[in-house]
């Protein structure tokens, strides 16, 4: 347990830095809204367009609102030439996430639109993020088999048409379901380490896209975003459901964190976990194949343990992580996915901060030598 000298807050954890309008934990529920909405309701009953658009503009959108949103992500999708010949010069080592922090500063720098920083402006590029972040996630999916990238389809929805862009094809409409449920759960968390990492760029009053390549980076790490692709290499490291409990106790004697589990905010389970974890659950029974069951009993093994041994539960990265191995894709795309879906969220509270922004600068409590005079140089 780490131990806070007087007045240090480390992590910033139980600081309230500013207001949101955006979204919200209620502690007492555990539950989680977006705009005032809960968050299951919305991925029970709404398009991840319809959730983009109500981060975005603070309502959710009438039928028409829809149609001219949706037309104008389709329209935005295909990439700039800078952009897309430049991504293909990228060596083949590049990690996903660099890809895509590297995708994101060439649309700053081939975005035609003015730069005044204005929430029309903002609103716009965040736009052209939302429609061509799939594109790059995709076309790097394809590269890493050494494939062609596939066009998108504007007569298809966000969803089907990283499906399409993927794979060729759009799998039956309950896969494309649940891949939407979890870009609905991944698209907005308050003041997350990756979104603070955008608004304290943005306090600067530097522009959109440097703010949102500092979030991809801040995104990457293991103990946020990064961690559903690691409880893929996780599950892969322990190999059999019979072994969860005795290589449980192996990582937590070598003091390991067991990745897609704990969470700064939740501390009695995450509240977007029992619906992707439902949805994950019909990912495994649509399937016959013996490997995805057996992978499906290992989660479930390695989950009661934890809970048993620690009491921490998962979080959303848990069975986020199987299901997108379940929906065919690779690992290192997993956490690109989340960027694809949280960009909307940071997107919102960058328009917020810009409206009644105050530069963040905390403050450091200084614990190194007193003051001394620079010797003489020999
Ligand atoms: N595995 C093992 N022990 C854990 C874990 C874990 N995943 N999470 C928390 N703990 C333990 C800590 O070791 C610590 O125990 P101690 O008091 O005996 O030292 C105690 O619980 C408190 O943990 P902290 O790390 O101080 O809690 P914090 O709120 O800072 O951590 C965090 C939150 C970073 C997410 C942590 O739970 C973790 O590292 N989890 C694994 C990575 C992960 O899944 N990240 C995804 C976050 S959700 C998201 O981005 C969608």
């Amino acid at each position: 347990m780490t131990v806070n000298p007087p007045g240090v807050h480390r992590g910033l954890a139980g600081v309230v830095v500013d207001t949101t309008a955006v979204s919200t934990v209620i502690q007492e529920t555990n539950s989680l809204t977006y705009r005032g909405y809960p968050v299951q309701e919305l991925a029970a009953h709404r398009s991840f367009e319809e959730v983009a658009y109500l981060l975005r503009y603070g309502e959710l959108p009438d039928a028409g609102q829809l149609r001219e949103f949706e037309t104008r992500e389709r329209a935005l999708r295909p990439l700039g030439r800078t952009t897309a010949e430049l991504l293909t010069r990228l060596p083949s080592t590049c990690h996903p996430m660099d890809v895509l922090r590297t995708a994101v500063s060439l649309f700053g720098a081939e975005d035609p639109t003015e730069d005044d920083g204005s929430p029309a402006a903002n609103r716009a590029k965040s736009l052209t993020l939302l429609a061509k972040l799939p594109v790059v996630v995709a076309a790097d999916h394809r590269r890493r088999r050494g494939l062609d990238p596939i066009l998108p389809d504007p007569a298809l929805g966000l969803a089907e048409n990283f499906f399409h862009m993927c794979f060729g094809a759009v799998p039956e409409p309950e896969v494309v379901r649940c891949f939407e449920i979890s870009l609905i759960l991944y698209a907005e968390h308050s003041f997350n380490a990756s979104t603070f990492t955008a608004r304290v760029v943005t306090s600067t009053l530097s522009d959109l896209y440097s703010a949102v390549t500092a979030a991809i980076g801040a995104l990457k790490g293991p103990l946020h975003g990064g961690a559903n692709e690691a409880v893929m290499h996780m599950l892969r490291e322990i190999g059999d459901p019979g072994r969860a409990a005795e290589w449980l106790d192996g990582a937590l004697a070598a003091r390991r964190k067991i990745m897609g589990f704990g969470h700064r905010v939740y501390k009695h389970g995450d509240s977007r976990v029992p619906l992707m974890q439902e949805a994950t659950d019909r990912l495994v029974a649509r399937t016959g194949d013996p490997e995805a069951v057996r992978l499906a009993a290992l989660h479930t093994a390695l989950r009661h343990a934890v809970l048993d041994r620690k009491g921490i539960h998962p979080n959303l990265d848990y069975p986020a992580g199987l299901a997108y191995h379940l929906m065919g894709f690779d690992t290192p795309a997993f956490t690109p996915i989340f960027v694809m879906s949280r960009v909307t969220g940071w997107t919102a509270h960058i328009t917020e901060q810009l409206d009644h922004n105050a530069l963040i600068r905390p403050l450091g409590a200084y614990n190194g030598p007193d003051q001394r005079p620079v010797p003489m140089a020999v």
